[in-house]
């Protein structure tokens, strides 16, 4: 996609679509429908008096040749009340504006910039607009994308053509597009998204960035005696992948060093504790944490924040088969502690346990993970918020302020010793079930067990990785959270 800043009346804007945004208690004067000529805005005054325009949020109303305007059609999108109104808000709106003109067959927009545009809203503009015009579309014959948009154009009188504001668009587009390609990743079927292949975008991604990558296969990772993450992959005829990623500017601290782990389950079939049929495919999005932090990863090596940070993701496939791990089976972990397997469908604290031992080894000393880990924080939290638990205040304050910056909801759930209970073993160390009241929170605390005393923090993105409905602001499928709000923490780390 083209962005061009332009220093220039929208109302001069020569292009097929202008877009400006209008509050409800005022659709024609508030937002920048307020930025109209006067000619312009008569028109939308008839067009509040019929009803037809009310400025509720969302609300899109399309107007061909409109008065007063270079521009072929205007668009008007609701931004609902104006209390109501996050910053965060801005990116969805712009995403509504893109989505209701692509299916118009529109592929040059104008955006009418505000009469101050800060760097902030531009590059919100920006982001909003990329990852709206991504469809889950791939393997459509009848693909979406002719129906594109290719140009975005941000236009207004007092908007400077500057390095700053450049600066600004370019963040916008290196993290929507990190983004998206997580979301394609995600959507990825297990058949063509193997631990293997999984490593091979790994590696594609980190060499066109300039990431530090490397790869550990079975004997390597039999070797650091990761009995967990192996006991979950030996049921596979697929071989189980561990993929490092490294981003270590020289200019930056020593310390923090942050470690991402994201879980990569490629298929999770449940194994020999089979999930019902019912849902199935959806465990192909299981990797959907490994994915975030390949995202992550693309969009710092871009911004360059002087930050470490070293990303490891442990891909494999759960299946059932006459090699696979059972219910009962005691496992020892890389930590040295040992797990009784109650269900093999828990099979992702397993991963993500030697994972984040290892990230530790590598000298990590902040962890964050994510990870689609219990159906139990779907039931909590739907598919709106992510589930945020961690053992360090200060660190999950970070992200749940990240996370309301770049409008990813995030909602801290509890951690506390009186849970420890439920997931005691009679046999070892742990089991890998707590049973299902709480199941997010045993979940999140058996992986926090082998963060040890490292500051933690965990985001089970069980319920928000995947919409099953059309937003209007963004395409079904995939959703790409939450890498907008690790990248906002990464990049505003300093102070
Ligand atoms: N990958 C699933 C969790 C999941 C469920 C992700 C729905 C996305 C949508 C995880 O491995 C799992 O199976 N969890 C079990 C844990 C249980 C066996 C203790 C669950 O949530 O049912
Ligand atoms: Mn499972
Ligand atoms: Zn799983």
């Amino acid at each position: 996609m083209k962005i061009e800043l332009k220093r220039e009346s929208p109302a001069h804007l020569p292009v097929p679509a202008l877009v400006v945004y209008c509050f409800e208690d005022d659709p024609i004067s508030s937002g920048t429908a307020g930025l109209l000529p006067e000619e312009t805005r008569e028109l939308l005054g008839e067009l509040r008096d019929s009803g037809e325009l009310k400025g509720k949020a969302y609300e899109r109303t399309l107007i061909h040749r409109p008065a007063g305007l270079t521009a072929q059609k205007l668009l008007v999108v609701g931004a609902g009340k104006k209390e109501k109104f996050k910053p965060s808000d801005l990116g969805r709106l712009a995403g509504a504006a893109t989505r209701f003109l692509r299916a118009r067959g529109v592929h040059q927009m104008a955006w009418a910039a505000g009469d101050e545009p800060g760097a902030e809203q531009i590059q919100a503009v920006v982001e909003g607009v990329i990852l709206a015009d991504y469809d889950a579309d791939r393997y459509r014959t009848e693909r979406n994308g002719d129906l594109r948009i290719d140009t975005l154009v941000l236009g207004g009188e007092n908007l400077a053509d500057s390095d700053e504001l450049n600066a600004a668009a370019g963040r916008g587009r290196a993290i929507a597009e990190a983004a998206n390609f997580t979301r394609s990743l995600v959507n990825e079927p297990s058949n063509r998204m193997t631990p293997r292949i999984l490593a091979g975008e790994a590696r594609e991604m980190a060499m066109r960035m300039g990431l530090e990558y490397q790869e550990l296969g079975v004997e390597e990772i039999r070797d650091l005696k990761m009995g967990a993450f192996l006991a979950v992959a030996q049921g596979s005829d697929e071989p189980p992948r561990l993929l490092v990623l490294r981003y270590l500017p020289e200019d930056a601290p020593e310390s923090p060093m942050i470690g991402l782990v994201g879980k990569g389950i490629t298929f999770d079939s449940g194994g020999i504790s089979i999930k019902p049929s019912q849902d199935m495919h959806e465990m192909k999005t299981d990797m959907a944490g490994g994915a975030t932090m390949l995202g992550v990863m693309q969009a710092i090596a871009q911004l360059k924040p002087k930050v470490r940070v070293i990303a490891v993701i442990p891909a494999a496939e759960n299946m059932p088969s006459g090699k696979a791990y059972r219910p009962g089976d005691v496992i020892t972990s890389m930590s040295g502690k040992t797990i009784e397997v109650l269900n093999t469908d828990a099979e992702g604290r397993l991963a993500l346990a030697d994972s984040l031992t290892y990230a530790r080894q590598l000298g990590c000393n902040v962890l964050i993970d994510a990870a689609t880990l219990t159906g139990a924080v779907t039931v909590a939290l739907g598919n709106i918020t992510t589930g945020v638990f961690g053992s360090d205040q200060d660190w999950v304050n970070r992200i749940v302020a990240s996370g309301n910056q770049t409008g990813e909801r995030m909602w801290q759930l509890p951690v506390d010793d009186d849970y420890r209970e439920l997931y005691k073993s009679s046999i070892g160390d742990l089991a890998n079930t707590g049973g299902r009241y709480g199941g997010a929170i045993t979940a999140a605390m058996f992986v926090g067990e082998f963060a040890e005393d490292t500051p933690w923090v965990h985001l089970d993105i069980a319920g928000t990785r995947w919409s099953n409905e059309e937003k209007p602001y963004l395409a079904k499928g995939p959703t790409g959270v939450p890498v907008r709000t690790l990248v906002h923490l990464l990049t505003h780390l300093a102070g």
